[in-house]
């Protein structure tokens, strides 16, 4: 079921979404899914905010992202372990070893997968934070992706290659070709989904997940099939909606 915030700009949307967040920062263990990308940033600046002006502490916490780029050490400027780092978790009392990011440098790939999955299966994940690509994509599950689908290696799509550009100084031929990504299934565990997008470039992709048929085309429209999944917007993305 989607619960659906039209908001009228991105602060806006951040101070929604962050409503959701503080209540499941209220328990005791929490057990957070988080994603990269430029989404949830304004959220995570208002967790950190929170943080220092409120005290919220994030030592009982856990926290899962969803993906990774196949190829880049940790270091590296745009792997997601560092996004992560930099946009949140070096400013939380979080410690290092509650946090979980797919190793997209492991030597084994296919068992790093399985490592996730089997590590994820053991808790719960109160909240799942998602973004979403203009071609419907969650995580890096891409346009085909099984609705069955558990953590795997996935080939980005052209279009996200493009998408993600912006970020490799605009050259589509320094965007890894592959990641390690939660599946769709992984994702479909999480007690609650709260899903940012901002922007006309997702209209079409928040029209086809929550009016479009449940299609594999659209991998987000998974989400018609959850129970509690709230969809923040500003109104460009919500403009197909009607
Ligand atoms: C990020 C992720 C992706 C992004 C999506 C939207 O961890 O899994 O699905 O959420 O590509 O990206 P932005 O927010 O940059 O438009």
């Amino acid at each position: 079921m989607f619960t659906i915030a039209v908001t009228d700009n991105y602060e806006q949307a951040s101070s929604e979404a962050f409503r959701i967040m503080r209540a499941v920062l209220d328990k005791e263990h929490p057990v957070l899914g988080l994603a990269t990308g430029s989404s949830p940033i304004g959220l995570y600046k208002k967790m950190i905010a929170d943080h220092n002006s409120r005290g919220t502490s994030y030592k009982d916490c856990v926290t899962f992202n969803l993906d990774e780029y196949i190829g880049l050490p940790k270091n590296h400027d745009q792997s997601y372990y560092t996004f992560m780092h930099e946009n949140l978790f070096d400013h939380l009392d979080i410690p290092e070893e509650n946090i979980h990011i797919p190793a997209g440098d492991a030597d084994d790939e296919e068992e790093e997968c399985v490592r996730y999955e089997q590590l994820l299966k053991q808790y719960t994940l109160d909240i799942q934070v998602l973004g979403i690509g203009s071609d419907g994509h969650i995580g890096f599950n891409e346009p085909g992706a099984s609705f069955d689908s558990v953590t795997h290696i996935t080939a980005l799509a052209e279009q996200t290659i493009k998408d993600n550009a912006r970020f490799f100084e605009g050259k589509t031929d320094r965007v890894p070709a592959k990641a390690i990504t939660m599946g769709l299934a992984s994702i479909m565990r999480a007690r609650k989904i709260l899903l940012i997008a901002v922007g006309a470039n997702k209209a079409d992709a928040i029209y086809n997940m929550i009016k479009g048929p449940l299609s594999t085309d659209c991998p987000a429209s998974i989400l018609q099939n959850h129970e509690d999944v709230t969809v923040i917007l500003d109104k460009e993305a919500a403009s197909r909606l009607g």
